[in-house]
């Protein structure tokens, strides 16, 4: 029997339209008469039809509900690689021009740019790197062999300029990322770099007057370096792959950075990231980087925590109010203090108490940023800032022009520096970026490079990176550890 009520076909599933089907009036019987009791053991008299539509509905959702599953699964299996790697695959990339004079972020590149060109000048030199090097002509621009550098999860190769102007002549430069749109990029810009014959914007070799030095041999391939061993690939293998800390083949430097965040995800991919890091130094490498600074995400997360305390307290303050609690009064005025919270970028919302949140509105997590970048936690965090077991703490990143909403995860910084002493590497560095600023901004080389870069103006010139910028640099530290 064809129907009008088209209530009656099978209907996706939706939760939201359940509620009110139950508050819908019963549809009177044609004639208006009052409705008779129905005798006990009868069956409802409810039409076949009806029957037989409710069912359908219901094998309908039971499908649906299935196909979701086992959508839910497939995506459980392509994992955060997948979704990171598609990511960095999708950015744009809009030519140094753009990212110099229009980018809204120019001054937070111009300073991470240059925070990566000050740690590669400080720590990949072989020997000597240490302060005075250049001026008393212990620079390394005639050093005995020319460098062999890998980075890992190179991205689009932003940083091959910088390794052209390393104070030691680099011979091989290997660069590995799992996005391979990025890595085509990557391939592409070296290829430009060959054509206009090398060159740069000058670091502590101090190339300026002279010829840019020959262009190192760049070898670029698309590698998941945390969750599997970089070991076979032939150029890792032939420079040399080592985990004993005998081991005199290998790499001078490994570089990671901004990127090594996505290997704590687990205590396994870790292990293989620091594993594949150590295997590829040789005895006396170093390994260098940066990534987001877990002490600074340990504090706003205490501040979080804390705050949703004192809110907890308010709430559950008029409760006691109405008991015998004298001092119920104080501890709410106190409270609401704490409520008011005037960081000016932390996020103060008060999440809506709860009997007016919507049923299955999420509770409120740690979030926080300014108008350019944001960090949020979807789940709970500790409330002491101490990330414990040290892997899987998952928050999403956003970064104006760069990141959308990526999922990153905590370095809690003790528990990294321990493990790595697990495969022999031993910290050397390890600073926040505006305190890199503040000690290198004036070294005879650095400053000027500075200069160059666009972090500040020309002559010592002002800082030309606003303090909502500054705020995301200082979300980062970099590092560098010796294979010993
Ligand atoms: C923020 S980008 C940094 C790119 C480059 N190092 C730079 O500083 O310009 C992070 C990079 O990490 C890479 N990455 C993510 N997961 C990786 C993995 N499992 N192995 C290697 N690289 C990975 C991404 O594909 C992306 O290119």
């Amino acid at each position: 029997m064809a129907t009008d009520d088209n209530d009656d076909l099978p209907q996706p599933f939706d939760a939201k339209k359940l509620e009110p089907a139950k508050k819908r009036q019963r549809s009177r019987s044609p004639s208006e008469a009052p409705r008779k009791q129905k005798r006990p053991g009868q069956r409802a008299r409810i039409p076949d039809a009806q029957v037989a539509s409710f069912r359908q509905r219901q094998e309908q959702r039971e499908r649906e509900a299935a196909e979701a599953a086992a959508t839910r699964a497939v995506l459980a299996q392509r994992g955060i690689n997948d979704v990171v790697r598609e990511h960095y695959n999708a950015v744009p990339e809009r030519g140094r021009d753009w990212r110099k004079t229009d980018s809204r972020i120019k001054g937070l590149r111009s300073l991470n740019n240059w925070v990566k060109s000050t740690i590669i000048q400080k720590f990949s030199p072989d020997e000597d790197h240490t302060p005075g090097a250049h001026e008393h002509g212990r620079d390394m621009a005639g050093a005995a062999h020319d460098l062999l550098v890998l980075d890992i999860g190179c991205g689009k190769g932003g940083d091959l300029g910088k390794w052209q102007q390393a104070p030691q002549r680099v011979g091989l430069y290997v660069g590995l990322d799992p996005a391979d749109i990025s890595i085509d990029q990557a391939r592409d810009r070296y290829r430009s770099m060959g054509n206009r014959g090398g060159g740069g914007r000058g670091g502590r070799g101090g190339h300026r007057g002279r010829p840019p030095p020959r262009l190192f041999d760049g070898r670029f391939f698309i590698k998941d370096c945390f969750g599997e061993s970089i070991e076979d690939i032939e150029i890792i293998r032939d420079v040399g792959y080592d985990l004993s800390p005998m081991g005199r083949s290998g790499f001078d430097i490994v570089s990671m950075m901004f990127c090594m965040h996505y290997a704590f995800e687990n205590e396994q991919k870790a292990r293989r990231m620091l594993e594949n890091v150590s295997g590829a130094l040789k005895k006396g490498g170093r390994f260098m980087g940066c990534i987001p600074n877990s002490n600074i995400i340990g504090e706003r997360v205490i501040e979080f925590n804390k705050r949703m305390e004192a809110k907890a307290k308010t709430q559950s303050a008029p409760a006691k109010a109405e008991g015998t609690d004298a001092s119920a009064g104080a501890d709410a005025g106190a409270s609401a203090d704490a409520d008011t919270d005037t960081t000016p970028t932390a996020t103060t919302t008060a999440a809506p108490p709860k009997e007016d949140r919507e049923e299955g509105e999420a509770e409120e997590t740690a979030e926080w940023g300014n108008e350019l970048y944001r960090v949020r936690f979807p789940g709970k965090t500790p409330a002491d800032g101490i990330f414990r077991p040290p892997f899987g703490w998952k928050y999403n990143f956003y970064l104006h022009e760069a990141v959308e909403e990526v999922p990153e995860y905590v370095v809690p910084w003790e528990a990294f520096r321990a493990l790595a002493e697990d495969y022999n590497l031993e910290l050397q560095y390890h600073k926040r970026f505006a305190d890199i600023w503040e000690s290198e901004k004036d070294d005879h080389i650095l400053g000027p490079l500075s200069e160059r870069m666009g972090v500040r103006g020309r002559g010592r010139g002002d800082l030309l990176v606003t303090p909502e910028e500054m705020e995301v640099a200082n979300f980062y530290v970099a590092f560098c550890f010796y294979k010993v």
